[in-house]
């Protein structure tokens, strides 16, 4: 399974924060808003993954993130010269996916809660061609809907309808095979210039092959992309953080549970920014290890949120 993250587009529901930076590197609290969609990709166990943003942007994202060695994962970069529609990240990367499926994750979107890790990295297990994930919000007419019948059969898509069919939205997280760019090289753009990947879906709903997940309601989904959404994404991120002591997205982290870098190399990235918050965060999970008492009363999975086998 192949990951890519799409963080082009023109971000100009937030200017002017974005006139001069791409939105997906202005902050959700403490650490970059593409930290967020890069940990659901890591947490699903995806180690190959491909970062989409504009011409100028790209290289801001590689002096952020680089190889991906440090997290132990495999980093490329890509432009997208215009924000043609988000299908086109499928067909730039289609020397990258190959023959493999993939994972296509919109870099504003932000998912927690307790038994995601679990759900998402079971669609992957038994996804077959198409999965979408659909989420109840109260404004759907600003989002992808998804309408189902009670056996969780995928009726109708709409992208952003005024009169939604359901209240569920379809998040910015989409599970494909890798017929998936041939069906998105034969999209047209929608009536607003855009291809849409609303109706990529569709194609997929067309011969039978869309399956949703719900997200129920103990999960957080919010998407970033406006000043307000962005706000209260950070506050989400703060008082959740704060309550727990956990960080949430914290990519070093979830590299170091997951097996992927030494303790040595966490305390050393965290020694690099010691005064402040993240930085001393980092060197504390290198000491958590230290502590034999530790690991007798807490397992790794109540952090990763993993079972022992998966
Ligand atoms: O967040 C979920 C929603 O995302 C879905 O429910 C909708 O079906 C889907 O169309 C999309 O709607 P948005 O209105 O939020 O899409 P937006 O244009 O804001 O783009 C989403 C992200 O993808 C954003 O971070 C910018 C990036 N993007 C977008 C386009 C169109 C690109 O990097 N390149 C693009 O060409």
């Amino acid at each position: 399974m192949k990951g890519i993250i799409l963080a082009g587009g023109s971000g100009t529901r937030l200017s002017p924060s974005t006139d001069s930076i791409n939105k997906h590197l202005l902050a959700v609290f403490d650490k970059p808003m593409i930290y967020y969609p890069l940990s659901v990709l890591m947490l699903g166990g995806i180690k190959e993954i491909m970062i989409i943003s504009t011409p100028e942007d790209k290289p801001r994202f590689e002096g952020l993130l680089g190889d991906g060695q440090s997290l132990g994962i495999t980093l490329e970069y890509r432009e997208q010269s215009n924000p043609n529609g988000i299908p086109e990240a499928l067909t730039l990367s289609e020397d990258f996916i190959g023959n493999d499926d993939v994972t296509l994750m919109l870099g504003d979107n932000i998912f927690y809660g307790q038994g995601f890790t679990t759900l998402f990295r079971n669609a992957i297990k038994n996804h077959k061609h198409a999965t979408v994930f659909g989420y109840r919000v109260k404004d759907a007419s600003r989002f992808g809907v998804v309408e189902f019948d009670h056996n969780q059969k995928v009726i109708s898509l709409e992208e952003k309808p005024e009169q939604p069919r359901s209240d569920f939205a379809v998040t910015g997280l989409y599970i494909y095979d890798h017929k998936a760019v041939k069906m998105a090289k034969k999209l047209k753009p929608s009536a607003r210039g855009e291809l849409e990947i609303t109706d990529l879906n569709r194609e997929y709903l067309k011969i039978g092959q869309l399956d949703v997940e719900l997200l129920g309601r103990g999960f957080a989904w919010m998407d970033a992309g406006t000043h307000e959404s962005l706000f209260e994404a950070s506050e989400f991120v703060k008082i959740t953080q704060q309550r727990q002591g956990f960080k949430l997205a914290c990519l070093e982290e979830i590299a170091f549970y997951l097996g992927y870098i030494s303790r040595n190399t966490i305390y050393k990235k965290g020694k690099t920014m010691e005064k402040n918050d993240y930085g001393k965060y980092l060197m504390e999970i290198a000491e958590r290890e230290h502590s034999q008492q530790y690991w007798e009363s807490i397992d790794r999975n109540p952090i990763l949120g993993l079972a022992a086998n998966e």
